[in-house]
């Protein structure tokens, strides 16, 4: 695993924007795995800014995202189809056929996590995956658990995530309970992965899940069995390891 150490946020945000661009650079028709969540918004302005200064073309990238609330409609400020669109879609030349969002609004779970992980095959898999990391060593919205889930599924959301997670909302209650979400073996079949953490609120999640033993109770943990792994995080978030 490689670590890189920022001073701050900003330029956490622009070593990891580096590392996707030089990934679209190299392969401008990947496929981008990407996250929600406040950790990679700074990140998805660089590679905005990359694109309006002409140094960027994602005309023939491919995304596809973790995870999505299940019972959310794509309108709904909340559902993180409208967080991609806002924080980074509607700036670049994206194509929308070419971006992949689970559908929270489809009931029928088997059928929805069946379609994705299709879709995924289709793609040829993820070339570089971005995470986000929970309070609780989740990624994309895989949950601590007894054993480490492989495709898209259906997940109960724990407390800890809700909680996390109101502040988006107006109450916990209005927080869904269930999420759809790429399982871990698809997250550990990206080529590469991208992990970044800041903040001293996630100091003690990096240390256990990069250096503590690998269990499905900590979901990241099981990233140190991969290959090519870039871990970015500001000097806060690195502060215990
Ligand atoms: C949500 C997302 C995760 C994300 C996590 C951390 O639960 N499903 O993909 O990594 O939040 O979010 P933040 O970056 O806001 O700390």
């Amino acid at each position: 695993m490689r670590i890189l150490k920022a001073k701050d946020y900003l330029e956490m945000s622009r070593k990891a924007a580096n590392l996707i661009a030089a990934q679209v650079i190299l392969k401008p028709d990947c496929v981008l795995g990407l996250a929600t969540g406040s950790t990679p918004i700074g990140l998805y302005q660089q590679l905005i800014q990359g694109y309006q200064q002409g140094n960027l073309d994602f005309s023939q990238v491919k995304t596809a995202n973790l995870d999505e609330y299940k019972g959310l409609t794509r309108e709904n400020d909340q559902s993180y189809y409208y967080f991609m669109h806002q924080n980074l879609f509607k700036s670049i030349n994206v194509k929308e056929e070419n971006t992949n969002i689970p559908d929270g609004t489809v009931a029928d779970s088997a059928n929805e996590c069946a379609r994705y992980d299709e879709i995924i095959r289709t793609l040829g898999g993820v070339d570089l995956q971005l995470l986000g990391l929970g309070h609780n060593g989740h990624i994309g919205f895989n949950e601590p658990a007894d054993s480490f889930a492989k495709g898209t599924h259906c997940v109960d959301l724990t407390k800890s995530t809700i909680e996390a997670n109101k502040r988006f909302f107006a109450s916990a209650d209005d927080v869904p309970r269930q999420a759809y979400t790429m399982g871990i073996q698809t997250i550990m079949n990206a080529r590469k992965i991208l992990v970044v953490v800041n903040g001293e609120a996630k100091a003690d999640i990096v240390q256990k899940a990069f250096f503590g033993p690998v269990t499905p109770q900590v979901p990241a943990s099981i990233l140190q069995f991969h290959p090519d792994v870039t871990l970015v995080g500001d000097e806060a978030a690195l502060s215990k390891i």
